[in-house]
């Protein structure tokens, strides 16, 4: 690996074995979040494909209005523009394919057991790698962009207490530094083969079989929390929509969609 480990705009893109993902890309030595700014330039008129990459965050953003950290120079954020001709309730299917995307090039590269605890955490070993935010704007009831930001934790050799029995990193899984610029270059190599797959049938069903295999909570019970309710099951794997087949303890099979819900093992995070 070169040193210091750069993600560059020209180190990524020289990389880059894509066809319109990352067309343009451009890089932050520091910025609030990529997905912020990546929803600026997209109102802007950003094109599909420019991918915002940064350094450092100083205000990440996590799901359900969580933050998010990344530390200068060991792990990786960033944000690819979309802009899907899709109705908005298949946009939470996009999170999905960027999942399996990361958790396939991390097999892939290192040789880890990643896998995919639905929706979209890449948990390896019980423990969370990578985290993906996608944030949409519509306008007339049709999607105007999505923006889908992903944080992997790369070179990152400890994590503060509070996170540290359930986050990791590939230099705590693989016991050496990796170069962050081969990552993020085969992430959107496999996120654009899975996704244009995935608008080709505009759903999973091309997918569905390679996500299953990677999906960690397939025959675990999980408990499903609702917005006002909670309940346990087995988890089966997902459908074609994406959404998470459940079945409970009274025999009935529930279908999760990946919106306000979210899924936690019984006897763990996964
Ligand atoms: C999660 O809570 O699991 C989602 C984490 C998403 C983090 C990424 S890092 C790049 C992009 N910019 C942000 O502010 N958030 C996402």
């Amino acid at each position: 690996m070169g040193y210091p480990d750069t993600i560059a705009a020209e180190e990524v893109k020289s990389r880059l074995e894509t066809s319109w993902v990352g067309n343009q890309v451009k890089y932050f030595e520091e910025i609030t979040s990529t997905n912020q700014y990546a929803k600026k330039i997209a109102e802007e008129g950003a094109p599909e494909g420019m991918l915002i990459i940064a350094d450092e965050q100083t205000r990440g953003k996590g799901r359900s209005g969580r933050a998010w950290t990344t530390p200068r120079g060991t792990a990786v954020a960033m944000t690819l523009v979309l802009r899907p001709k899709l109705p908005p309730a298949k946009v939470s299917m996009v999170t999905l394919v960027m999942g399996l995307a990361v958790a396939k090039a991390c097999r892939v590269l290192y040789g880890i057991p990643a896998g995919i605890k639905w929706p979209n955490d890449v948990v390896v070993n019980g423990k969370k790698l990578c985290g993906i935010l996608t944030e949409m704007s519509m306008e007339m009831a049709a999607v105007n962009y999505v923006v889908i930001g992903t944080g992997i934790n790369v070179n990152v050799s400890s994590f503060p207490q509070e996170i540290s029995k359930t986050a990791t990193s590939l230099l705590l899984e693989c016991g050496y530094e990796t170069a962050r610029a081969k990552l993020i270059a085969v992430c959107m190599k496999y996120f654009e083969e899975y996704y244009e797959r995935f608008l080709r049938t505009q759903d999973l069903s091309a997918l569905m079989e390679e996500y299953n295999e990677l999906l960690l909570n397939r025959e675990r019970k999980v408990r499903v929390l609702e917005p006002g309710h909670e309940y346990t099951g087995t988890a089966m794997g997902i459908n074609r929509d994406g959404e998470l087949l459940v079945v409970r303890e009274d025999g009935s099979q529930t279908a999760v969609y990946a919106g306000e819900v979210s899924v936690r093992g019984v006897y763990g995070y996964v």
